[in-house]
C-alpha cells in the first residue's frame, strides 16, 4: 500500500513536470509561430533577392552556405534552437530526429485522413519545450524542389547533384507537405 502510494505521488509529478497548462500551451504555440514566420521571412527575403540576381543557379550556392548561419543567428536572437527538417531531405546537417520523424509521419496520416493540420507544443522527458508546424511547399519553390524539367530544369538539378548528391528533396507538388519547423525552447 505504502509503495502504491509513493508510486501515486511519483506518477503525479512526472506528470506535472511534464504537462503544460492550455494557457502554458496557446503561449508556446504563439511564440513558435512568430518564430517560424520570421525565421521564413527572413529565408525567403535572402532567397527571393539570389533568384532576381541570377535564378537558381545563384541562390542554390546561397542557401548550401548561408541557410544554416541564418537560423542559427535567428536562435540566438530568440534564445531557442530553430530546425527546418524532412523525411526527404536535401542537406544531411537537417536530419529529422525520431520523434520529428514521427511528427512528420503523423501529418502524413492527417492528410491521408482530409484533416487540418496544427502546430503542435510538447514536453519531452528533460522538460524541455518544443514547437513542431508543417512546412508547406509553394509554387515559388518548385524551381529548386519540384519536378525535374518541369519545374527545376535540367542546370539546376546538376546544381543541387552537385551540391547535394544524395539529395531526395526534388519532385514536389504545390501543397505538399515539405517538411516541419521544430523549435526547442531553452530553458
Ligand atoms: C534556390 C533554390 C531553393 C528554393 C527556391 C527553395 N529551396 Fe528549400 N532548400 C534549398 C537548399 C539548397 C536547401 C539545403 C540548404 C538548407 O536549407 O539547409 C534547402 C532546404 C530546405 C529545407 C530543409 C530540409 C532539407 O531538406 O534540408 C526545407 C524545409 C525547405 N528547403 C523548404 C523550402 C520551401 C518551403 C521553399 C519555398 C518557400 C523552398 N525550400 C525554396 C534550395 C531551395
Amino acid at each position: 500500500m505504502k509503495n502504491l502510494l509513493i508510486l501515486l505521488v511519483f506518477l503525479g509529478m512526472v506528470s506535472c513536470g511534464n504537462s503544460l497548462t492550455e494557457k502554458e500551451k496557446q503561449e508556446y504555440i504563439n511564440k513558435g509561430n512568430d518564430i517560424s514566420q520570421a525565421t521564413f521571412k527572413a529565408l525567403s527575403e535572402k532567397l527571393t533577392e539570389q533568384m532576381k540576381l541570377g535564378g537558381p543557379a545563384q541562390a542554390l550556392p546561397f542557401c548550401n552556405v548561408e541557410a544554416l548561419p541564418l537560423t542559427q543567428q535567428l536562435s540566438e536572437k530568440f534564445n531557442v534552437f530553430i530546425k527546418r527538417t524532412s523525411d526527404k531531405l536535401r542537406n544531411q546537417e537537417n536530419i529529422p530526429s525520431e520523434r520529428e520523424l514521427e511528427i512528420i509521419n503523423n501529418y502524413y496520416k492527417l492528410i491521408s485522413e482530409k484533416k487540418e493540420m496544427t502546430p503542435i507544443v510538447e514536453v519531452d522527458n528533460n522538460n524541455n519545450k518544443h514547437y513542431y508546424a508543417p512546412i508547406i511547399l509553394k509554387a515559388n519553390c518548385l524551381a529548386c524542389h519540384g519536378k525535374v524539367e518541369e519545374f527545376v530544369s535540367v542546370k539546376t538539378d546538376s546544381i543541387i547533384k552537385s551540391l547535394y548528391p544524395n539529395d531526395k528533396a526534388i519532385g514536389y507538388n504545390d501543397g505538399d507537405l515539405r517538411g516541419i519547423w521544430s523549435i526547442e525552447f531553452k530553458k
